[in-house]
């Protein structure tokens, strides 16, 4: 679409109500989904943004029984948590509906009837997995085994996690039903599918020819690819019992698959936002935009369009614009073990900073590749970025405007070529960061719009009102003129980042209700507009905080290595002669003290029973001297002395070890007099 549409549908991906939404979530779907909207409404473009809970699937179910609870109390539970994320990080969706809605059901239910009526399916019966004890066919997810690959005796039905493999659940050596523990057997099941392989063609028409220059290259790139290798007919019905059940005769205890019935959920969205639904998704005059990770592209390029061609009503999408994803402290971001920062724990953390988190996440969005997230670098873009270009340049224009001139702003006088200069940078500007956001190039976008504040701190320092007003007043005035004229520039083009902010900062200049278009002017704030009072827009993050949430995910991979443990393996026998050669005694720590110049090594004095006695032990970074004068332990006292740093160690501490790497002593349960014996 080259011509500007009519009106634009924008979609984000209906993230599962299985857990809450992280900052992975927010850099690669709902914010660039949310700049984009945002500076559509500014441009006056009809748009309607839409998302919601993606309700059924395997992925609900999983969580439910994790958490002992129905299907339908965990996503009423995590739709409401996610909903709210949304709202505190300002994602301005027209309508955030869920796919358990009645509206929904229909919906889908009646997208199935028709392509069904159509003809458009292929039923087969293929044998699949079944659990005889919980009388249920199985899932990929409900089926462990040992992976092929790797050996890993843990992996699911549809992938390894330990090796990255892609399986099948037939592929799994000694499959188990997770539901039971049972061995599944194989039983004969009726499905629906969607024959892929006829659309192929078309679709290569369509995006392998017609998408070439205008879709991203990574979402390009992996559609080539898929139809390249050729298309399968792909079953679009699953043996579940929570989901849309399949509106046919015969298929009794099934449900439409999740990723069928979930896109259909941006439809009956925008059903439930407004009776004039059908002209975003059936005239050829919209615009459909689809915001998505990178790991939803076949769904939303591929199988998504083809159900949609094969229903014959809709518009298709006119680009995915899905990134790449987001890794955290350079590790990838995972539910299942907690490595992630949390939004509505974020808040709790740095409450009203939610700009500053959009803010990094954009600068830093993994639009063309996988990057990372690092609380060093939210501190650093907030105080070197924000409060130092951006907030610092508007406190500046409007401090000075209310020390000079009350708050008024001030006539321009004759312009220099300076001056010039930069009414014509600002006029160009909002033209220079559209261009950006239409081609879903938010890091740039926002880049130039640091530029602009970056520009007005330079204009301002290479200018130096504070000094020449005291001796050309006149000069002074065009030059808090043009300031004022960038400040409200900025107020309008940083919207659709950080909306807070230019709220903020609206409200501070007292600017009427704008549009884009309105921005660049050097008549922004005519001469004689009163402005408001000054006030922050950013405030400093300092080293305590990021370091706590530094802090907090070391905890976590702790944690996790703990959980995941793994004992060594035994070792080879041994006679009970050879354990009797040791002499194992309790003693106790009479004095303790540091091995200079070692960070690892202790010098202890020990009452062994049988004498007192040296012995070094690497166990510094464990223990303070101080604090292990008393305790009791246990000593080989018949191990050869040895010279370790220049003194002689007379035996040895046993210790245990833990998984982090810790250590303990290993200790009597109860006291025991020095130089009893352990056997
Ligand atoms: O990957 C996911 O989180 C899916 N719930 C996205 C669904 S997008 C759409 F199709 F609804
Ligand atoms: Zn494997």
């Amino acid at each position: 679409m080259t011509t500007t549409p009519k009106r634009y549908t924008v979609t984000a991906a209906l993230p599962y109500a299985n857990g809450p939404v992280h900052i992975g979530h927010l850099a690669g779907v709902y914010l660039p989904a949310d700049i984009y909207v945002r500076y559509l409404r500014l441009q006056g473009r009809d748009v309607k943004f839409i998302c919601g809970s993606d309700e059924h699937g395997v992925p609900i179910t999983i969580r439910a029984k994790k958490e002992g609870i129905t299907p339908q109390q965990a996503v009423d539970k995590y739709h409401e948590l996610i909903k709210k994320s949304f709202e505190d990080f300002k994602v301005s969706f027209d309508v955030y509906d869920r796919t358990s809605s009645q509206v929904h059901h229909e919906t889908a239910s009646d997208f199935f009837k028709k392509l069904y009526a159509d003809g458009k399916f292929i039923e087969q019966t293929t044998q699949q997995y079944y659990d005889e004890t919980a009388q249920q066919f199985l899932a990929d997810r409900y089926i462990v085994g040992t992976c092929p690959k790797c050996g890993n005796e843990n992996a699911y039905g549809d992938q390894c996690e330990a090796c990255g493999s892609t399986l099948n659940a037939t592929d799994l050596i000694n499959p188990k039903s997770t539901l039971s523990g049972a061995v599944p057997v194989m039983r004969e099941t009726k499905h629906w599918y969607l024959p892929l392989n006829e659309y192929e063609l078309w679709l290569r028409e369509w995006i392998v020819e017609g998408h070439k220059s205008d879709w991203k290259p990574n979402v390009y790139g992996q559609c080539k690819s898929w139809i390249d290798q050729g298309l399968q007919p792909r079953a679009v019905t699953r043996d579940l019992d929570w989901g849309v059940p399949v509106p046919v005769e015969g298929a009794e205890g099934k449900v439409l698959y999740v990723w069928f019935d979930a896109p259909i959920g941006y439809i009956s969205a925008t059903k439930a936002l407004t009776p004039d639904w059908e002209k975003y998704w059936k005239d050829e005059e919209t615009k459909l935009v689809h915001f998505i990770g990178k790991d939803n592209i076949v769904f939303h390029c591929i199988i998504f369009p083809s159900m949609l061609k094969a229903h014959g009503d809709y518009i298709l999408p006119d680009n995915v614009p899905a990134n790449e994803f987001l890794n955290l402290e350079g590790d990838k971001i995972s539910t299942s073990r907690n490595w992630a920062v949390w939004l509505h724990e974020f808040l709790l953390d740095f409450p009203g900073k939610g700009d500053v988190l959009r803010y990094t996440l954009c600068a830093n969005a993994p639009e063309t590749k996988d990057n990372d997230f690092t609380w060093k670098d939210y501190q650093a873009r907030n105080n070197n970025e924000l409060l130092a270009i951006l907030g610092n340049f508007i406190n500046r224009a409007v401090v000075l405007t209310q020390k000079y001139y009350e708050g008024t702003v001030p006539a321009r006088g004759e312009l220099t070529d300076y001056d010039k200069e930069v009414l014509g940078v600002l006029e160009g500007m909002p033209m220079v960061i559209a261009t950006y956001i239409e081609r879903y190039r938010f890091r740039d976008a926002l880049s130039e719009l640091m530029n602009l504040a970056r520009l007005g701190n330079k204009y301002l320092a290479d200018t130096e009102p504070w000094k020449l007003i005291k001796t050309d007043e006149e000069r002074v005035k065009t030059i808090m003129n043009i300031a004022l004229q960038i400040s409200g520039s900025l107020a309008i083009l940083m919207e659709p980042f950080l909306p807070t902010s230019a709220d903020k900062l609206r409200n501070m200049l007292s600017m009427n209700p704008a549009m884009w278009a309105d921005a660049g002017s050097a008549e922004m704030l005519p001469a004689g507009h009163v402005i408001g009072k000054p006030e922050l827009l950013f405030e400093k993050v300092e080293d305590a905080a990021v370091e706590a949430q530094v802090q907090k995910l070391l905890d976590t991979k702790k944690a996790n290595e703990m959980a995941n443990a793994v004992a060594d393996p035994a070792k080879d026998n041994i006679s009970f002669e050879d354990f009797s050669k040791m002499d194992i005694r309790i003693g106790t720590i009479l004095e303790a003290e540091k091995v200079a110049k070692t960070k690892k090594l202790l010098k202890l004095k020990i009452d062994t029973g049988i004498d007192q006695r040296t012995v070094v032990s690497g166990i510094a970074e464990f223990f303070n001297p101080e604090e292990i004068i008393g305790q009791q332990v246990s000593i080989l006292v018949n191990l050869a002395p040895r010279e370790i740093k220049g003194i002689t160690s007379q035996g040895m501490i046993l210790m245990a070890e833990n998984a982090d790497g810790s250590l303990a002593f290993v200790q009597p349960s109860k006291q025991i007099t020095n130089g009893g014996t352990v056997s």
